[in-house]
């Protein structure tokens, strides 16, 4: 038995080696011959033909560097599966012109169509992809998403002018929050050019709850929404008459926005400049906003964002929150806004919270700041309550819990205040602020003299240091009105 067992196993091993020997065999016989006909990858075939647009450009690159840069590029791309990292002069790209999809540009066809078909077919080029808006034409464009992921870089190259609907009828019902132009889940998307975003808010202004106090309080339309993105650079862009919040940073991870022109009237409702929200790595180089609510909102979920060279006003200044709604957890950390001027705004350096809440807002800083007639050019407020939030309709009650604040700091913040209250610090006292630092702050009532004097008032706020600053800190008594705070403030 054990001898026939051996037998049976020995040549079932020899089975195996031949089988092995004729499998390679093939394989190095098949090598070097390269007669076989081999079918083109899927993948390509299904991008190169019926293109309706292709052209190759490239943006702000001398003949000479583009050749060596699209090589080194296509050897990137060859050694990495990954989306490739975009080398410093913009590479070629195959372009798509939302004309050659058929969007007339008119300012009355509705082109959402074309722009959707010109998306589809950048965002499946295996080569770096640039979809164009041209410059000089006005193009009607519908709620739309641009989803990824996308198969390479895609460049939205904005010229010309998109515009929304100005009729309420062309939006779906609103339901949470609308968004009008919503790029979503990209890797290296860059949005750039001179072009206009034209959200048409004007009948959304005239509707909302803030205006006319009988409606009911709904949420409208973002201009521009960016979801779920990394890697993602936004910049030149002008976004204008947003029917709510102008550019929205939701989920996304390192995102730059520069040179950004947002503008809406200051007494346009809830239309924030730049609103970010849970995202990470995020830079805000030069942008001027003029707004009807907060020129920069900083929300729940962001870690490291760094803003500068900041123009703001008309608007509500730069917030961090309101964090703390709904008795939700808040986790805010590592923010710096550093050179900022602001201008006949509501607030300058804000960080907001409702009573409630729990999670913590820590190591934030506001530096270099200049402000020119703002009504409460520094301000920590943990009891904000408005009931223009279409989920917050009634007053707010005091609570036991809040968002903790801890290590802020306000350094060299100069200027003019619009009323006395050039310093506020209104912490919770359930969770006073900790670890406050105040220096090198000079806040004069603009046009006020001796008995117009701008004041500090405090509460709950712990002072770790404070040095050179007037008015000097905490030395005016919390009024009555400063009590008031759970009175819902309709325009904040
Ligand atoms: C804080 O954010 C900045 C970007 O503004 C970043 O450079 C820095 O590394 C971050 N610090 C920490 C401790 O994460």
């Amino acid at each position: 038995m054990a001898s026939r067992r051996t037998q049976l196993v020995a040549s079932a091993c020899a089975l195996v080696v031949l089988l092995l020997l004729v499998v390679l065999g093939g394989a190095v016989a098949q090598a070097p011959a390269g007669t076989r006909k081999v079918s083109p990858p899927r993948r390509m075939l299904s991008t190169n033909t019926n293109v309706p647009a292709e052209s190759v450009h490239s943006y702000g690159a001398t003949a000479a560097f583009q050749q060596t840069s699209s090589s080194v590029h296509r050897k990137l791309a060859a050694a990495s599966s990954k989306v490739p990292k975009q080398p410093k002069n913009a590479p070629e790209s195959v372009v798509f012109d939302v004309g050659s999809f058929g969007a007339v540009g008119d300012g009355r066809s509705d082109d959402t169509k074309a722009f959707q078909n010109a998306w589809a077919k950048a965002c499946s080029s295996p080569k770096p992809a640039a979809l164009l808006v041209p410059a000089g034409k006005k193009f009607l464009v519908k709620e739309i998403v641009f989803a990824g992921p996308c198969k390479s870089q895609v460049t939205f190259k904005h010229d010309g002018t998109v515009v929304a609907p100005k009729d309420k009828a062309d939006w779906s019902k609103p339901q949470g929050y609308p968004h009008w132009i919503h790029f979503r889940n990209i890797d290296s998307l860059t949005v750039t050019g001179k072009g206009t975003l034209d959200g048409n808010g004007k009948v959304w202004w005239k509707n909302s709850c803030r205006v006319n106090k009988k409606l009911p309080c709904t949420h409208a339309p973002t201009t521009l929404i960016f979801s779920s993105c990394k890697h993602l650079k936004v910049e030149n862009i002008k976004l204008i008459n947003s029917p709510q919040f102008h550019l929205w940073i939701e989920s996304s991870h390192d995102v730059t926005l520069s040179r950004l022109t947002i503008a809406s009237p200051g007494n346009s409702p809830g239309t924030d400049g730049i609103h970010v929200a849970n995202s990470e790595d995020v830079r805000i180089i030069k942008a001027y906003i003029k707004s009807g609510d907060d020129c920069i909102s900083v929300e729940t979920g962001t870690k490291n964002l760094y803003a500068t060279k900041i123009e703001c006003g008309p608007g509500h200044g730069i917030s961090i929150g309101s964090l703390g709604d709904d008795n939700s957890k808040a986790q805010v950390s590592n923010i710096t806004i550093d050179n900022a001027h602001l201008t006949g705004t509501m607030f300058g350096a804000r960080i907001k919270s409702w009573q409630g809440g729990s999670g913590y807002a820590k190591d934030i800083k506001f530096l270099n700041l200049v402000m020119d007639n703002v009504k409460n050019p520094i301000i920590i407020d943990q009891n904000y309550c408005t009931m223009a939030d279409p989920a917050h309709p009634k007053p707010c009650k005091e609570q036991k819990s809040a968002v903790q604040f801890s290590n802020i700091l306000f350094k060299n913040i100069k200027g003019t205040s619009a009323t006395k209250d050039a310093i506020k610090l209104h912490c919770s006292k359930a969770f006073p602020c900790r670890d406050v630092v105040l220096q090198d702050i000079d806040l004069k009532v603009k046009g006020g003299g001796e008995k117009n004097a701008a004041t500090s008032t405090c509460e709950n706020a712990m002072l770790s240091k404070s040095s050179n600053v007037s008015p000097s800190p905490c030395t005016s008594a919390v009024t009555k009105d400063d009590k008031d705070d759970l009175i819902p403030q309709d325009y904040e």
